[in-house]
């Protein structure tokens, strides 16, 4: 077997406020093959969110090892980690975070001019983008001009034109109604199996589950289980949302990495349309 695209060990992450502390990752290891599609379950502050951010190199951890295609986050500078991440990865959240002001197509190309992709190319792999997304028509349609679906599927433009090689989620279902939410995964996992990219989706959505390679489950800061039925010792252990504790000894070594925002990334050209549905007036 090839090894994994993203190999975490033994990451451990705590949050402190004031004199009391919160052990959100308790010593998460985690692997994922390239192209595989996991999603990522467990109840209200299990630590989901903090993993990706982990994961990704949005947040620094405290402890622990993630080595992603073969890179170690912890080893990457703040400017190499922030390009990296550009280059590497794309990340869509449940509200979108679309830029109010600017069309569909400039949200995505404007993701592409970050990446260092010029002008005319930048256009046109956008709107390559909006087309394989199934929103070509809604081009200069602004995001307040859009449906909550419809402005998933831009995020999802966005977060794909570059073609990284993997996708971070954070409940991309979270807003949208179940129909809605079918269709934009079926489009991700289109996308997850036309290009062999690797998507990690956190998600409290069974049905999400149901469209993903794997399941992983967290319960208290740990990995607990995989739909497969591979059980980590940790599954016994708790099962419950992680509780602040008032100690306070940890914590050291907190590993060199920036803090930033979402960062698509550079190439696109996906060509054929996604979902269906009824054009807007368009002239
Ligand atoms: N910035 C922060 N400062 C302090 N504590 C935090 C911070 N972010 C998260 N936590 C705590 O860490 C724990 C894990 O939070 P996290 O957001 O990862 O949970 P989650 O599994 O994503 O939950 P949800 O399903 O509700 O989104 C929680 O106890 C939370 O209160
Ligand atoms: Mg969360």
């Amino acid at each position: 077997m090839n090894p994994p695209i993203i190999n975490a060990t033994d990451v451990r992450k705590v949050y402190f406020i004031g004199d009391s502390k919160v052990e959100a990752l308790r010593g998460v290891d985690f692997s994922v093959q390239a192209s595989e599609m996991v999603a990522v379950m467990g109840p209200s502050g299990c630590g989901k969110t903090t993993l990706l951010n982990c994961l990704s190199g949005l947040d620094t951890f405290d402890r622990g090892s993630v080595v992603i295609e073969g890179q170690s986050l912890e080893k990457l500078g703040d400017r190499r980690l922030t390009r990296y991440r550009a280059e590497h990865m794309g990340f869509i959240f449940q509200s979108y975070n679309l830029l109010p002001v600017i069309s569909a197509a400039e949200n995505v190309e404007l993701a592409l001019l970050v990446n260092g992709v010029h002008g005319r190319e930048a256009r046109h792999k956008a709107l390559d983008m909006l087309d394989a997304v199934g929103l070509l028509d809604w081009k200069h349609h602004r995001p307040a001009q859009l449906s909550g679906g419809q402005r998933q599927r831009v995020a999802i433009a966005r977060a794909l034109a570059n073609r990284p090689a993997i996708v971070w989620a954070d409940e991309p279902t979270g807003n949208l109604d179940d129909d809605t939410s079918l269709e934009v995964l079926n489009l991700m996992r289109r996308l997850n199996v036309e290009h062999a990219q690797t998507f990690v989706i956190v998600t409290h959505d069974p049905k999400v589950g149901d469209f993903c390679d794997r399941v992983v489950r967290m319960a208290n800061g740990r990995m607990v289980h995989d739909r497969n039925g591979s059980t980590t010792a940790a599954e016994d252990a708790d099962d419950q949302g992680t509780e602040p504790d008032s100690e306070t000894e940890e914590a050291a070594g907190i590993a060199g990495m920036s803090s930033v925002r979402d960062g698509p990334s550079a190439d696109c050209g996906l060509q054929d349309s996604a979902t269906p549905g009824t054009g807007p007036d368009t002239t």
